[in-house]
Parts: structure tokens; C-alpha cells; sequence
């Protein structure tokens, strides 16, 4: 087995009570859990000493949505975990912020944009915070199912899982309710600015 599931970066109680530990224990114990067993089994080992990302690029381009499918969950499932923190940090980040102001005019409206993505998607998927290749302009863009930029050029910064999975047993269908306490109490603003140095 190469892959694992990755620790969480907080414990399952610490997003409460904007994600419950309920929602935590299912959505990582279960959910992500089964996107690594799926994502192993469905490996040839020619494959097992590639990376995560090489591995997502590489299905994406074959449209082998047998190994893309899990891989990429896998992915996006780490990458959420880490763009929420329980600190409820302020963005403090001088460039990030330049940047945001620069291309949606300011955080309010960034967020603002962010909460329709998450709104508007039909059906399961993720809404991003990206990074153009030469770092600006951002853009926020949701895709459908497990979808993910890494096949694209453009650098993911934070996501929200938009799957009912990630919030249907605290809220049920309001969608909104969720994505509120998401952008209000959990964005992890130092990981965003994080990534846009990578
Ligand atoms: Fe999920």
C-alpha cells in the first residue's frame, strides 16, 4: 500500500460548531478513508511510485475515470482539510490580500463570489480560490464531482467541499448555512497564502 490517509491537521471536534465531530468522523473516517482504498485497489504497480499529482494529471489525460476518480478525491479531501483552521485567523497576508483586492475588488466581494460558486453548483462537487499561472488574476471556479485543477494551470489556493456528504448531517439541504460558517469561521487564510508561494 502506498497510499494512506493523511492525519487530520486539528482534532475531529475542533471545527465545532460550524462541522460537528459527527460530520468529521463520517466525512473523514468514511468518506476520505474509502477514496484511498478505492484509489489503491484500482492502482496497477507500474504506477505505485508516482505521485498523487502524477498520478491525477495522468488519468485525466487517459479520461481513466476508474483511478481519476479516487485519486483526485483523495487529493481534494487533504487539500480541504488544510483550507479550514479552528484559529478563525483574519487574512493578514499583504500579497494575498493586494491580489484579492486586485481582481475581485475587495475580500467581501472574494467571499461574496465564493458563496455564489458554492450556491450555484448542481450536484456534488468543489468550489476553488485559484491562482492564474503568473499569479494574477484570481479566480473562483467550482467543478463538478471530483474534478480538481491539478490537470489545469491554475494553482489552487483554498477549496469547499460542496458534496451533502460534507454537511448534510448538521444542516440538511441548506447548503448556505454551511458555506456561511465555512467563509465566517474556518478559512485557513494562511494556508491560501501558503500555496500561492508554491
Ligand atoms: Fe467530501
Amino acid at each position: 500500500m502506498k497510499f494512506a490517509l493523511p492525519d487530520l491537521p486539528y482534532s475531529q471536534d475542533a471545527l465545532e460548531p460550524v462541522i460537528s465531530k459527527r460530520t468529521m468522523f463520517h466525512h473523514y473516517e468514511k468518506h476520505h478513508a474509502s477514496y484511498v482504498k478505492k484509489l489503491e485497489s484500482a492502482l496497477d504497480d507500474s504506477r505505485r511510485d508516482d505521485s498523487l499529482e502524477q498520478i491525477i494529471g495522468d488519468s485525466y489525460r487517459r479520461e481513466d475515470a476508474s483511478v481519476f476518480n479516487p485519486a483526485a478525491q483523495v487529493w481534494n479531501h487533504t487539500f480541504y482539510w488544510n483550507s479550514m483552521s479552528p484559529d478563525n485567523e483574519r487574512l493578514k497576508d499583504e500579497r494575498l490580500i493586494s491580489l484579492i483586492d486586485a481582481s475581485f475588488g475587495s475580500v467581501d466581494k472574494l467571499l461574496q463570489e465564493f458563496r455564489d460558486a458554492v450556491l450555484n453548483q448542481f450536484g456534488s462537487g468543489w468550489a476553488w480560490l485559484l491562482a492564474s499561472p503568473d499569479g494574477e488574476p484570481l479566480q473562483v471556479k467550482s467543478t463538478t464531482d471530483a474534478v480538481n485543477p491539478l490537470p489545469g494551470e491554475f494553482k489552487p489556493l483554498l477549496t469547499v467541499d460542496v458534496w451533502e456528504h460534507a454537511y448534510y448531517l448538521d444542516y440538511q439541504q441548506d447548503r448556505a448555512a454551511y458555506v456561511d460558517g465555512f467563509l465566517d469561521k474556518l478559512v485557513n487564510w494562511r494556508f491560501a497564502a501558503e500555496n500561492l508561494d508554491r
